[in-house]
């Protein structure tokens, strides 16, 4: 289903929850929802279903205005994050319920039950009941009764938050299987943005009630349009003036923030950097191994920066003294927000060491 959401906004009593919300989401595509507690997150998915009413704009499915329709009639399948299943019913009758509401007959129901018991791998379990089951079962039935009524629209809203790491990863994996498998169009909300990187087509990040952003994950990271996005996704340092760093002295705005992250960074002896000139100096601070590559700390003018350095490239130590090249920065001041490359990498002065 294509979904067209228009000047969307909310009030709890005086609290202004979502704030002139406008998105478009293509059929089958998966959106990634992501952004702080408290965000407007829940509020966006609630008024998409209709069990919240918008104070103004407008919701579209298929070109249709949907405001006015309750919930049952707008083809939406939801996922909680507390599993919310029946406890007296068994995994099929859970699976089940959305049909018998519809009165669909016995049989087209036997069908149903037994296509999507198959489609999440839940073979065998139908007789038991919820507290049979651990956690990613239970979440398993939870997506097989959203689905059963072959609905337009999945919402999904952080159906992995109560789930362990590693089960969880798999979860996310079958998921993305499993709603390209269907087809279906989709809305996942979650805190976890490495999980709407490896899930979503699209991300859409919320902060106080605003949409900052919406775009690929790809998009999203080379370009954040806000500095609350640049600093939500990967890790970063925030410096209070970038004319602080060698190579950023002329950047042409008033007195600019800059944004550093991980991948922005080289860490190495002096002799292994080309531009010496445009490097600081740094102290290793700390060195975690993270399995393929060092995440290293290194103080720079009194800032923590962090960056990753090659398992190849001979092992640094706490306290060492080393060269550190920042090769661009984001960033940003109260008007406007850009990416800039290191000013000194392309001195053509050659350097002897
Ligand atoms: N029914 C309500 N009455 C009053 N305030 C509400 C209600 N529902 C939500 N809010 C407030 O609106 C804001 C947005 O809430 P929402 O649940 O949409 O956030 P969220 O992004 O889903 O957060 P989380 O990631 O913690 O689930 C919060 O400040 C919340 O306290
Ligand atoms: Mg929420």
């Amino acid at each position: 289903m294509h979904v067209e959401v228009r000047g969307l906004n909310k009030h709890f009593g005086d609290f202004h929850a979502v704030k002139d919300v406008n998105f478009g989401i293509t059929k089958g595509h998966l959106i990634g929802l992501l952004g702080p507690s408290g965000g407007g997150k829940t509020s966006i998915l609630r008024m998409l279903a209709g069990l919240e009413t918008p104070d103004s704009g407008e919701i579209v499915f298929h070109g249709k205005t949907v405001n006015n329709l309750p919930p049952q009639e707008r083809e939406i399948g939801f996922v909680f994050q507390n599993y919310a299943l029946f406890k007296h019913m068994t995994v099929y009758e859970n699976i089940a319920f959305g049909l018998k509401v519809k009165k669909a007959n016995k049989h087209t129901i036997q069908n149903r039950v037994a296509e999507l018991v198959e489609l999440t791998g839940l073979k065998g379990f139908e007789k038991r009941y919820p507290h049979q089951l651990s956690g990613g079962q239970r979440q398993r039935v939870a997506f097989a009764r959203a689905l059963a009524p072959e609905p337009q629209l999945l919402l999904l809203d952080e159906p992995f938050a109560a789930i362990d790491a590693k089960i969880r990863q798999e979860l996310r994996s079958w998921l993305r299987e499993l709603i390209e498998r269907v087809g279906i169009t989709s809305i996942f909300v979650t805190h976890d943005q490495d999980e709407a990187i490896e899930v979503a087509d699209e991300i859409m990040i919320i902060n106080q009630g605003r949409l900052e952003q919406k775009g690929t994950p790809w998009d999203i990271y080379k370009e954040p349009k806000t500095p609350f996005v640049a600093t939500f996704i990967g890790e970063s340092t925030l410096i209070g003036s970038a004319a602080e760093l060698k190579g950023f002295h002329n950047t042409g705005g008033k007195p600019t923030k800059a944004l550093i992250r991980p991948e922005y960074i080289e860490v190495g002896h002096l002799n292994e950097f080309k531009m010496a000139s445009a490097t600081e100096q740094g102290i290793v601070k700390h060195l975690h191994f993270r399995g393929s590559e060092w995440l290293v700390e290194v103080e720079v003018n009194g800032h923590k920066l962090v960056t990753y350095r090659s398992l190849e490239k001979e092992t640094l130590t706490p306290g060492q003294e080393i060269a550190v090249l920042v090769h661009r920065a984001y960033l940003f001041n109260d008007e406007r927000s850009w990416i800039q490359e290191n000013g000194l990498k392309e001195d053509p002065m050659p350097v002897f060491i």
